[in-house]
């Protein structure tokens, strides 16, 4: 239920983010301004900081950063949702915005020569999110910060399992998704201790969970994504807290909507 490798997760990633760059990309950049915010609050991003947003998808935290710090750059393995990275940057005339193509798992910066590395909803795409954080903690200069928002599953075996069978049928990049005690385990490994966490909600619509995947309803894996989806309900058993929309917004003869939450935790750190 995985991709065998990290050259054949990498393949799958550029399929798919090439794929949804636009209809993806399009989303992230209007519905994440206030993640962006707040991660850049919490590792206090001033104007003499250098900062990397890695795996920045079309720039969704790198745009808001380059209105805080004096350089930052927007890093990504995917060259069709970097290049929205470049042109959204260019569309607000954000000069101190520069875009790079790599790989978060082995960064092209000089230990210490950053003040700040971010990332978001990147690490259950990579097959060594440890890696990733390592490298961020090399980047950033001593009393450097390293922020991280992404996607939180409980600890229960059991959850994650049926958590993550709905994750892989609506992307198949999808590599692991963390918990709280995985988090803590890999900043502490990388030498970041951490000085503030927020976790939120983010309610959606289940359709359009899928479609920004690029799925349609008539779709296989989007119907069996919703079959699982509802086979979860009762127990919330794969923590999406799943409910069907009110019936009075179902039109006849259609299967009614669910609601669904995606949990984020922001994690703000230190390199000590
Ligand atoms: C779900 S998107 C998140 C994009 C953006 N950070 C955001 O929050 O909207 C995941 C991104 O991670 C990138 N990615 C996945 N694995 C990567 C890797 N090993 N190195 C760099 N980027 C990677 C993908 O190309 C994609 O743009």
């Amino acid at each position: 239920m995985c991709a065998a490798n990290d050259n054949e997760l990498k393949a799958l990633v550029r399929e798919r983010f090439t794929r949804t760059a636009e209809v993806f990309g399009d989303y992230a950049i209007a519905h994440r301004v206030r993640d962006a915010e707040l991660l850049a609050r919490m590792v206090s991003a001033g104007p003499n900081d250098r900062a990397a947003d890695l795996a920045c998808g079309p720039g969704t935290l790198a745009l808001r950063f380059a209105r805080h710090v004096r350089w930052v750059c927007a890093l990504d393995l995917t060259p069709a949702i970097l290049a929205r990275a470049r042109s959204n940057a260019i569309k607000d005339g954000l000069a101190n915005l520069v875009c790079a193509l790599g790989d978060a798992q082995a960064l092209p910066f000089g230990d210490g020569s950053l003040d700040i590395a971010v990332t978001s909803y990147s690490l259950h795409h990579i097959s060594d999110p440890a890696k990733v954080l390592r490298e961020m903690a090399r980047v950033v200069r001593p009393g450097g910060r390293v922020g991280v928002l992404d996607i939180v599953v409980p600890e229960d075996p059991k959850i994650r399992e049926l958590n993550h069978r709905i994750e892989y049928i609506r992307d198949d990049s999808h590599s692991r998704s963390l918990a709280r005690s995985d988090f803590d385990r890999i900043f502490a490994a990388a030498g970041l201790r951490i000085v503030a966490t927020e976790a939120h909600g983010h309610p959606r619509t289940f359709d359009h969970w899928m479609h920004v995947a690029g799925w349609k309803r008539t779709d296989r894996e989007y119907m069996e994504a919703r079959r699982l989806m509802e086979s979860s309900m009762m127990d919330d058993g794969a923590d999406f807290h799943p409910r069907f929309e009110p019936a009075e917004v179902v039109r006849p003869g259609e299967k009614p909507g669910i609601y669904i939450v995606n949990t984020g935790i922001y994690i703000a750190s230190e390199k000590t």
